[in-house]
């Protein structure tokens, strides 16, 4: 019963829906398990592009499982937006099923996640804005709204009529909203509800059926293992956990139901959002990598932060999600740099050394990293198919990657497109490489 779990490994951003797609073609069910529409991927297909923010990119494959486990925090609206819009293009979407457990946006997470960042001023995380914070907060503080309440109309109101009375402070500025009016939402929310009963399951069952079935199940992460709740670099961080434990939560199975964990990272690094970068760039080779690379949110279109890889960060992640294979990402757009860098060690204050990512939030504040300069390279590599045909310094710059953290490369991407791919050896003996060998074979 294999399950595979993929995960950002850096800051989020870094191509999870390329990989998911790609590894999709060979899996029965794709699960997503935590955060919700502050996510965002991009899918090129044979030129055509793709947004999707909630539903998992598997979807473009007609009628495959598609699954939003009861991790995830769900805007009906964002959602029900998104079956639309597939169906106008002549998707199947018919593979889609939303967990009764998983719990929603209102309204006024939306307002408080706004006032909230409002209020912190010069302190502000740079949230998406998307309600995802204060959503968790209500279901931390059993307040949520869940998607099965939505079916229920007496229920609902009584759920929000009491979610409303903790916030009564908070959202006092926005006591005219029409969007707060009890009656106008809880009727707005029941018409989400009826839109999506087709759609909901008890997704828990339906991912151990497959997984007894002997079927390949991938579970999606969302963000990244920097910006994890208890890991990452609170509180600059979202509020979920995007590491490969939380799979096992935010989909309802077991760890032995887990075999393989995938991390997604750039070839580089990127981070929106404030909080610590350890490894960021503010000159023009920063901004190089930024327009190279497209670094502008798909949620928000934010310009995103741009460093060298981050070797001692990626290791963290590597050692939080036991990970036993990387997918790097847009090598392409270090093609051509004068001069190539990876930080091996940061350095803080009074001369201190870090070889292991610091667990103490001011001495990451203050840290720098400390570089090891590599050969770069200056071929174009978006033609290149197998690890033969890339350049030799690309192929070292891989190397070192894997040697420092310990986990094999499975797949290197060179371009937006799907077959802009290359499989390594370590990558075809995985789980999903002996799979794809065998669909084909
Ligand atoms: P929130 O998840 O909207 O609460 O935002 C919290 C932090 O996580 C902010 O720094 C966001 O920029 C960041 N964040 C949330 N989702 C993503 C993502 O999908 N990619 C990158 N950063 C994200």
């Amino acid at each position: 019963m294999p399950g595979i779990v993929i995960v950002g490994a850096q800051w989020g951003d870094e191509g999870k829906g390329k990989i998911v797609d790609l590894l999709a073609e060979r899996a029965d069910a794709v699960v997503r398990f935590q955060g919700g529409n502050n996510a965002g991927h991009t899918i090129v297909r044979e030129g055509v592009e793709w947004k999707f923010h909630l539903i998992p990119s598997g979807i473009l494959y007609a009628g495959k499982r598609c699954i939003i486990g009861n991790g995830v925090v769900i805007d009906p609206k964002v959602l029900i937006g998104e079956i639309h819009a597939l169906r106008a293009r002549r998707v199947d979407v018919s593979g889609l099923k939303v967990s009764a457990n998983a719990h929603v946006i209102m309204p006024y997470h939306l307002l408080l996640d706004q006032a909230g960042e409002a209020r912190l001023g010069k302190l502000q995380i740079g949230t998406t804005r998307r309600g995802i914070g204060p959503a968790y907060s209500d279901k931390a503080a059993r307040l949520g709204i869940r998607i099965q309440d939505l079916l229920d109309e007496k229920i609902l109101k009584k759920k929000i009529t009491a979610a409303l009375e903790p916030n009564r402070l908070a959202l006092r500025p926005y006591a005219l909203d029409p969007s707060l009016d009890l009656h106008a939402m809880t009727e707005q929310y029941v018409s989400y509800g009826r839109q999506l009963s087709e759609y909901i399951a008890d997704t828990s069952r339906l991912v151990w059926d497959s997984l007894e079935q002997d079927r390949l199940v991938l579970f999606e992460g969302a963000q990244g293992a920097m910006l994890d709740i208890d890991h990452g670099t609170y509180p600059f961080v979202t509020s979920s956990n995007p590491i490969a434990g939380a799979a096992c939560v935010g989909a309802g199975v077991g760890p032995r139901d887990i075999d393989e964990i995938w991390g997604v990272c750039k070839a580089y690094a990127t981070r929106v959002g404030a909080g610590p970068f350890p490894t960021e760039l503010t000159d023009e080779v920063g901004e190089r990598i930024r327009e190279t690379g497209g670094e502008y949110g798909t949620t928000t279109g934010r310009p995103r932060r741009t460093g060298w890889l981050d070797l001692v960060a990626l290791r963290y992640a590597a050692r939080l999600n036991t990970l036993s294979a990387l997918a790097i990402t847009k090598l392409d757009v270090l093609t051509g740099l004068d001069q190539l860098m990876v930080c091996t060690r940061y350095l803080g204050a009074e001369g201190a050394v870090f070889e292991d990512f610091p667990y103490h939030q001011s001495v990451l504040h203050h840290a720098t990293g400390e570089y090891t300069e590599l050969e770069p390279w200056s071929e174009e590599i978006g033609e290149c198919r197998s690890e033969e045909d890339l350049p030799q310094a690309a192929r070292d710059y891989l190397s070192y990657i894997a040697d420092f953290i310990g986990v094999p490369v499975a797949l290197i991407g060179v371009g937006p497109g799907r077959e802009q791919t290359i499989w390594t050896p370590a990558g075809a003996d995985t789980l999903v490489g002996r799979a794809a060998s065998l669909a084909s074979s």
